[in-house]
């Protein structure tokens, strides 16, 4: 039996190591133990460094596969790493296993993986902030327990909604911290440790008496490291960086621009505002110009919002804005956008009344000489801008969405979504009716003219399903 000894609860990095070396050194499932390090245990390395590596094996799996494990090795059953390695394990012979819904294992890895996004919507939806610290230094704190390890999945969300304001997100797991322009992480705290105001006072008090050292702190306080932003700045920002020494936290975001400029504003007062611009498209997409709640924003030129009617009764996705629309600031204007006016026209939709976006709303690249290479976006980054998605399917209430690829589909349907299973249909998602379809790039990048004509003539006819569906509801309305 191998046992293997992961570096924490969510260590991707480490279980994508070290299955890849047990597959290759065919060790079986059934004689490998996963497991966590405690303090006093032996470390990943030395356990997989005994089998030979073998750098130039071929080991490839299926992007989806990779997109399932990290979320579901958030999951907080134990069994985790041993579903995932025994899911690894049968992909080298069965490549499609994936498709396999009725598969005990498959069926199990789609549960954990929609457990965890679950618990991500429900941490979006129901965490609330308390305002602590004195006024002009506002800080503010939430507790929440989420039912998985989420947290730093989760944290990016709140950065861009919450943007220009210091806040504390503090669970048992991790907490994640964020100061306008980047998010730590430091250990979780026991409920009992959230701070109070009274907490807050004795500390103060304590600073003014001259006791309110460092050392102190790290001793007695290090669980509210989080008191970055109050005045007391310079005393506690040791604290923090201690404190990711101490874990291996990442900086989620790390400053490359200048950093905002605070606005000293109550939460109150941001959250009447926001609800004030909630529902208009020119309101969301002022607020969504600002957006920082995944890194992409850094490299891109601007943010390429949604564009179109808000009266539309069809709401087109892309996947996310290219070269061209970086520069521009209007999506689909690119060789993409190009066929797919065509592919509209043929199918009898005026893009003029329709409402097109994108799941990602940043250009993801690599520059490569004077190009830059388009990159596909991951999972956190569509959920990190899942939320403007969903604020312009509040604000234009469509009769139907159309997915238009596999990052759309995964944006629009809450999941990861094989576009073959799932296209040319009608679906039924929440209030919204959904149909999924290829990306006109997809079309673009087929080699074969024969193959490219065929797809093309599939893709119309999905978007026929779609006016077929919109000319009903207007018959039926
Ligand atoms: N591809 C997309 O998904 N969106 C655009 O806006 C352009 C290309």
């Amino acid at each position: 039996m191998r046992i293997i000894v992961l570096d924490n609860d969510t260590d991707f990095e480490g279980w994508r190591k070290a299955a890849r070396r047990l597959a290759i050194n065919d060790v079986k499932p059934a004689e490998v133990m996963w497991t966590v390090r405690k303090d006093d245990e032996l470390s990943l390395a030395s356990c997989v460094n005994e089998l030979p590596d073998v750098p130039q094996a071929q080991f490839n799996v299926p992007a989806i596969f990779v997109e399932l494990a990290k979320a579901a090795i958030l999951h907080r059953n134990d069994e985790r790493f041993a579903l995932l390695y025994r899911l690894l394990w049968r992909l080298r012979s069965h490549h499609d296993l994936l498709s396999a819904t009725d598969d005990p294992d498959v069926a199990e890895v789609h549960a954990m993986a929609r457990a965890v996004y679950g618990d991500i919507d429900r941490m979006h939806a129901h965490l609330r902030f308390r305002e602590i610290g004195r006024e002009r230094t506002a800080h503010y704190v939430a507790w929440f327990e989420p039912e998985h390890r989420i947290v730093e999945l989760a944290a990016p969300f709140f950065a861009g909604r919450f943007a220009d304001m210091p806040w504390s997100i503090l669970t048992p797991d991790v907490c994640a911290h964020w100061d306008g322009h980047a998010i730590a992480i430091t250990p979780g705290i026991a409920k009992s440790e959230v701070p109070t105001e009274d907490r807050l006072e004795e500390a103060w008090r304590r600073h003014d008496n001259g006791l309110f050292s460092p050392a102190r702190l790290k001793v007695m306080e290090m669980p509210q490291a989080y008191w970055r932003n109050l005045p007391e700045d310079s005393i506690i920002k040791p604290l923090i960086e201690d404190a990711m020494r101490m874990t291996s936290g990442p900086f989620i975001a790390r400053k490359t621009a200048e950093p905002q400029q605070r606005q000293d504003q109550p939460m109150a007062r941001k959250q009447t505002r926001d609800a004030q611009a909630r529902g208009t498209i020119a309101a969301l997409r002022d607020e969504a110009a600002d957006c920082r709640a995944c890194p992409l924003w850094k490299d891109a030129t601007q943010t390429v919002f949604g564009e179109g009617p808000q009266s539309a009764t069809l709401m087109l996705v892309g996947e996310q804005p290219g070269d061209k629309e970086d520069l521009a600031g209007h999506p689909f204007v690119g060789p993409a956008g190009q066929m797919l006016d065509r592919a509209l026209e043929e199918a009898g939709i005026d893009r003029a009344k329709v409402y097109i976006t994108n799941a990602v709303k940043h250009f993801k690249f690599v520059p490569r000489g004077k190009i830059r290479l388009h990159q596909k976006p991951n999972t956190p980054e569509i959920r990190a801008c899942r939320q403007w998605y969903e604020r312009e399917l509040a604000a234009i209430k469509p009769e139907l969405v159309v997915a238009l690829g596999a990052s759309a589909a995964q944006s629009v349907l809450g999941k990861i979504t094989p576009i073959n299973k799932s296209r040319g249909r009608l679906i039924n998602h929440e209030a919204t009716k959904v149909l999924v379809t290829v990306h006109p790039s997809y079309l673009l990048r087929l080699p074969d003219e024969k193959a490219k004509a065929l797809e093309y003539q599939r893709f119309i006819d999905d978007l026929k399903i779609a006016a077929g569906q919109l000319r009903n509801s207007a018959h039926a309305a």
